[in-house]
């Protein structure tokens, strides 16, 4: 029974270091067998989505080396599989990378269809439409994906939607793809410039990424690289939400300030102080925060992953707010949770309207999905009382040592497996 515990009523206060990109290093971790020589990778978050695609990559075949924590060591010479096995994947999202990666290099994949946060219907189709504008040939039988070509060839490929995943897919697949691919319609995910830096600095020829448009002139081999994965943008944002949830005073270290403008602006707009600097960013809550409206966009739009955590803040500001979602269909599931911490909030289709209230309490509740669950618990860190979430192993997916961090910044949480520990805790803390 894995739970977090945590007593409510902190403001959190001090400054927290943000790991690397999940959602980059998912990517590049994939992309990272595309080559024979050693590619080593770091500021790698140690969170579980990254753990399970390197042991998908051990299976394969791959070399893997841990030399610490936040640094991997992968080498793909004697990768003897291009099948994925199906328990290392189910779970998580990104192992539809691996698609890409091994038709790129290997001109042949075989995947399980992706699981991962049930947020929506999450369809691959665009992913699909890419790889068969390649010259693959692509079925899905049994819950897989087989995808194989004798060649792969250039192609001018539009994207019917702004699919951060697609994007990348098809990007990797292309980069050793015969002549130039053009994309049109793709993602500029800070996360989607990452893997094209990486596929470069690997002797890619990508141009483009982080506009609408990315050309790709496919080359023959890749080489070897070390890289460093950029800060997550968001994780970097439940951070500097928490500080307005528990009206707390908190710097988020190691983020580029670009990456966090639509969540800088937005909590501005609640009445947040939020000061830039190089490399972090300070957020200071106000006793009065204002309702605002936003809807989730692809970037440099609002980010959906940030949908919760904004809408957890809201849901103790003055006034009435509009939230709506634009990217997943069913983003709302833990409303009901914090409805029964006292929120008041009405979800009709895509749109939440919330109602601020004065407090919070707190009660037990499940996290639902990965950045819900993560936006539950700063609900639970500025409840009255207790509260304990269980199914934290979404939570666990996208951040590395939550709860760790969230201490050092004076929350009282701990993440406890027994009734006894979690009634340690109750007795430790009063
Ligand atoms: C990625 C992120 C996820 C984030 C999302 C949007 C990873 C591992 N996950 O997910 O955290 O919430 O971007 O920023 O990086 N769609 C289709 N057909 C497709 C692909 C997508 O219709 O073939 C739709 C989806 O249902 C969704 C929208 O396009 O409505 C955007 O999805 P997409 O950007 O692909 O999300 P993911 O890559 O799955």
């Amino acid at each position: 029974m894995e739970q977090y515990i945590m007593k409510g009523g902190n403001p959190l206060a001090g400054e927290v270091v943000i790991s690397g990109a999940k959602n980059a290093a998912l990517g590049i971790l994939a992309a990272s067998i595309m080559t024979d020589d050693d590619v080593v990778i770091e500021n790698l978050p140690d969170v579980s989505d990254t753990n399970a695609l390197i042991d998908a990559i051990c299976h394969l075949g791959a070399s893997v080396v841990r030399p610490d924590r936040h640094t991997v060591k992968i080498n793909a010479k004697n990768i003897h599989a291009i099948t994925v096995e199906d328990e290392d994947m189910r779970k998580m999202r990104a192992s539809y990378y691996l698609i890409g990666a091994l038709l790129g290099k290997y001109k042949s994949a075989e995947v399980p269809l992706p699981g991962g946060c049930t947020i929506g219907s999450r369809p691959i189709d665009q992913h699909i439409k890419g790889f068969r504008a390649l010259g693959a040939d692509v079925s899905i039988v049994r819950g897989a994906v087989f995808a194989h070509a004798i060649d792969l060839v250039a192609s001018h490929i539009y994207l019917d939607v702004v699919s951060v995943g697609a994007t990348i897919n098809i990007m990797m697949a292309a980069t050793m793809a015969e002549g130039e691919t053009i994309i049109e319609n793709v993602a500029k995910e800070p996360h989607v410039v990452d893997v094209a830096n990486f596929l470069n600095s690997m002797g890619a020829n990508i141009r483009g990424a982080g506009t609408d448009v990315i050309r790709i002139r496919g080359v023959r081999r890749l080489h070897g690289t070390t890289y460093s994965i950029i800060p997550d943008q968001i994780e970097a944002g439940t951070f500097m939400c928490a500080a307005a949830v528990t009206r707390g005073d908190i710097t988020v270290k190691n983020v580029i300030p670009k990456h966090m403008e639509a969540i800088s602006a937005k909590l501005r707009e609640m009445g947040c102080e939020v000061v830039e600097f190089d490399e972090e960013i300070r957020v200071v809550g106000k006793p009065k925060q204002r309702h605002m409206n936003f809807k989730t966009l692809p970037y440099p739009g609002f980010p959906t992953d940030m949908q919760p955590q904004m809408t957890v803040a809201l849901s103790l500001a003055e006034g009435t707010s509009v939230v709506t979602e634009s990217i997943f269909e069913n983003r709302f599931k833990y409303v009901a949770e914090l409805s029964r911490m006292g929120a008041n909030i009405q979800v009709e289709g895509s749109v939440a309207i919330v109602d601020g209230v004065e407090k919070l309490t707190g009660a037990q509740i499940e996290a639902p999905d990965l950045r819900a669950g993560a936006a539950l618990v700063l609900a639970g860190l500025a409840a009255e009382g207790y509260t304990t979430i269980d199914e934290i192993g979404f939570v666990e997916r996208g951040y590395e040592n939550f709860e760790g961090k969230l201490r050092g910044l004076g929350a009282n949480i701990e993440r406890v497996d027994s009734e006894k520990e979690a009634k340690k805790f109750r007795l430790r803390v009063g």
